[in-house]
């Protein structure tokens, strides 16, 4: 089955179902998306079978670290209902529009923009309440009329789970590649082994996967502490035959970061948590045939 199949099946936009307008205007679409997509060098989509893992955070810091290294960085929130990104990445305020109608990304720095269903909604606690085929519509809009412009990296998050945004990403981007996020404990190992199922039925090749709020020195005595365990994420990867990128520990004070808009990557008191993620990036770039 090609992604395509899939693509066409999920969205209900079979050429029989659909009306000669509505083809018009997907074909058009489709049009606009190539446009966007021939201008992005690689699509990394954040994923995990667990929610609360970190996938939002992991997407935040490495995005920062990549635009921190002059590479031109777009991220894509497209957990719908639940979107955090702006929140984490601190930008404010809702999208703006050119005059010929594409919605400019959140600057958060000279090399890094922003989308994010938080940045549509001017009530900040309205409820988003779609089912798949309206959700996968966003989803290709937030490809076909945002200006991204030239980008070497876009980094998508997603939503736990495997379910229609990480499945519309991953027909509407053909090249697209998952980062699976997972911490080091059993029951969100158990959920990983599911993404990467995922990822084989749908064509979605595996970049790699990343243990996220590992061990870490206890801030009073330095002693090591284990929240979720340790290792679980290498031993997964390595069983289910794909690249391990790190191990980021947990860091309390990343909750305060997030919370307050302030990536933490890049952050004097961040050390380690830094490091770890520039080990990830390096992965991730050594990952790629032309990074
Ligand atoms: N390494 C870390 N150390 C400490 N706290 C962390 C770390 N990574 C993430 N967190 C915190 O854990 C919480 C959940 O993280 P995050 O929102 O990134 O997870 P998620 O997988 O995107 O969640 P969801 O499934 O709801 O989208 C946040 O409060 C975040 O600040
Ligand atoms: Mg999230």
């Amino acid at each position: 089955m090609t992604r395509n199949n899939v693509n066409d099946s999920a969205a209900g936009n079979t050429a029989c179902g659909a009306s000669g307008s509505s083809r018009m205007t997907s074909r058009l679409q489709d049009t606009m998306i190539e446009n966007s997509l021939r201008k992005i060098r690689h699509t990394l989509i954040f994923m995990s079978g667990k929610g609360g893992v970190g996938k939002s955070s992991m997407s935040a810091n490495i995005a920062v670290a990549l635009a921190q290294r002059k590479l031109r960085v777009g991220l894509m929130d497209v957990d719908l209902h639940g979107p955090s990104l702006a929140g984490m990445m601190g930008v404010e305020g809702l999208l703006e529009i050119t005059g010929d109608r594409f919605a400019i990304p959140k600057p958060f720095n000279q090399n890094l923009g922003v989308v994010s269903m938080q940045s549509l909604m001017p009530e900040p606690d309205q409820a988003v309440i779609w089912q798949g085929p309206a959700k996968t519509g966003v989803i290709r809009q937030f490809i076909a009329d945002v200006q991204w412009g030239e980008l070497d990296f876009l980094i998508v998050d997603a939503p736990p789970g495997t379910g229609d945004e990480p499945l519309s990403v991953a027909q509407t981007v053909p090249d697209a590649k998952a980062v699976i996020v997972t911490t080091p404990q059993d029951v969100a190992l158990s959920d990983v082994r599911k993404s990467i199922g995922f990822c084989r039925v749908v064509h979605l090749e595996i970049l790699g996967l990343v243990e996220n709020m590992g061990p870490f020195p206890c801030p009073c005595c330095g002693k090591r502490i284990e929240i979720f365990k340790h290792g679980g994420g290498e031993i997964t990867a390595l069983q289910m035959g794909i690249p391990f990128l790190g191990t980021v520990p947990f860091d309390p004070q990343v909750v305060e970061a997030s919370d307050s808009g302030i990536p933490a990557f890049g952050g004097a008191a961040f050390a380690s948590f830094s490091e770890a993620i520039t080990r990830c990036v390096d992965r991730i770039l050594g990952g790629l045939s032309d990074a």
